[in-house]
């Protein structure tokens, strides 16, 4: 692979950028950080964009909300990263398939019916309306936060086909997705044609975002966690080897950020994998002895998103400023970027989000 002059100039000017300084092994100018469902209702500008929609579906292909909300943390925050306003299942969405959100449930989602026909499944095809929608939002987005926030790196996302396997075949958010994993016990086969047919829209659906603007892609395995250790091979890290093999093949140069949530140690078979980062949860050792896997890839984590909704007084900034340390000491920092467990909730304490930013600008 040769670079021409000009194109090893572009990239050391991006690396100026701190997430893509970390995730091409670079030295970053200070440790990123941003979070995981930055924006959100713990943000009051953001419920008051979200009293204008009735649908979810309908704020996240507005353009004008959807680049709205996008930028709402990064104008309160100083953060390094900035991520595309959607949601894991406006692909789902795309293929023509129902989805709801009900307040305080989550999303509600058509399932394949008993008499499913995986043949039916075959059929389906992303809609190019809502592709549309997509991406002339991401553009806008790219474009606007190029001139306010030249530092932020834009990230993409999709649901990996397992999540999205198991809102399809539960209809709905779940503790133990007892009818998806049924589902797989009763009919393997079918449900690796599903998770294979799931992941080329993925890939599709991944590129059309990379083309409109996104600087790095973020693959969300938000249920990896329920999946028994003899499955997990062929239900987690196939499918998510096959994406990111594709989408490195037509993108060479796309950083990706896998995050299997709930694997606990496991996330270190990423690093086989052409993948930039592995973003982890609270059940992930993030220690010093991992070093060998710092090595080829960096972590995206793991400050314990419930902390942060805890009452903002002395000892909730003592209990972030040791949680804080624990990363910042063992992970290297130029392999870190920090972030959550998982997604801001709505009772995040807006005081503790600045907190924490505080602590990582002011580690040395
Ligand atoms: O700031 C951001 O992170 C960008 C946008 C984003 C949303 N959802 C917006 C959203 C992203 C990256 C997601 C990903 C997502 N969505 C995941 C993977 C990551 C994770 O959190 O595990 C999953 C599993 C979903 C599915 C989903 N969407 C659920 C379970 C819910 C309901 C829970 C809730 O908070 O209501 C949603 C709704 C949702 N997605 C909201 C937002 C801002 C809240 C909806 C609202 O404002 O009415």
């Amino acid at each position: 692979k040769k670079h021409t002059e000009n194109q090893i100039v572009i990239k050391k000017a991006e690396y100026y950028k701190p997430i893509l300084a970390v995730l091409n092994r670079h030295k970053p100018r200070r440790i990123p950080i941003w979070f995981m469902r930055q924006a959100g209702r713990y943000l009051p500008e953001y419920r008051e964009l979200r009293k204008g929609f009735k649908s979810f579906i309908d704020m996240c292909l507005n353009k004008d909300a959807s680049v709205t909300a996008a930028l709402q943390p990064l104008e309160r925050f100083d953060l390094d990263g900035g991520i595309v306003f959607s949601d894991i299942m406006i692909l789902l969405y795309a293929l023509g398939i129902k989805v709801d959100f009900i307040e305080g449930e989550g999303p509600i989602v058509g399932q394949l019916g008993k008499d499913y026909q995986v043949n039916d499944f075959k059929k389906y095809k992303l809609n190019d309306e809502v592709i549309e929608k997509v991406v002339i939002a991401i553009k806008l987005l790219s474009a606007v936060i190029k001139f306010t926030h030249p530092n932020v790196t834009l990230i993409g996302f999709a649901g990996a086909p397992w999540t999205l396997f198991c809102y399809m075949l539960e209809g709905k958010k779940s503790s133990n997705f007892f009818n998806a994993l049924r589902f797989l016990y009763e009919n393997y086969e079918d449900s690796i044609s599903i998770l294979n047919i799931l992941s080329d829209h993925i890939v599709n659906y991944l590129s059309y975002q990379i083309e409109a603007g996104v600087e790095v892609v973020k693959i969300f395995d938000t249920w990896a966690g329920i999946v028994p250790f003899r499955l997990s091979r062929a239900v987690i890290f196939n499918p998510i080897k096959n994406i990111v093999s594709k989408l490195k093949t037509l993108h060479p140069n796309i950083p990706i950020i896998v995050f299997p949530k709930g694997i606990s140690n496991q996330y270190t078979k990423f690093s086989m994998y052409e993948v930039s980062a592995v973003a982890v949860d609270g059940t992930a050792d993030v220690e010093i002895k991992n070093i060998a896997f710092y090595d080829r890839c960096a972590i995206q984590g793991n400050i314990d998103n419930i902390l942060l909704t805890a009452k903002h007084d002395n000892e909730t900034m003592i209990k972030i400023i040791a949680h804080a340390y624990h990363l910042l000491k063992n992970v290297p920092t130029d392999r870190l970027i920090v972030n959550t467990s998982h997604g801001l909730l709505p009772q995040t304490s807006i005081a503790n989000v600045e907190f924490l930013i505080s602590i990582v600008r002011s580690y040395r």
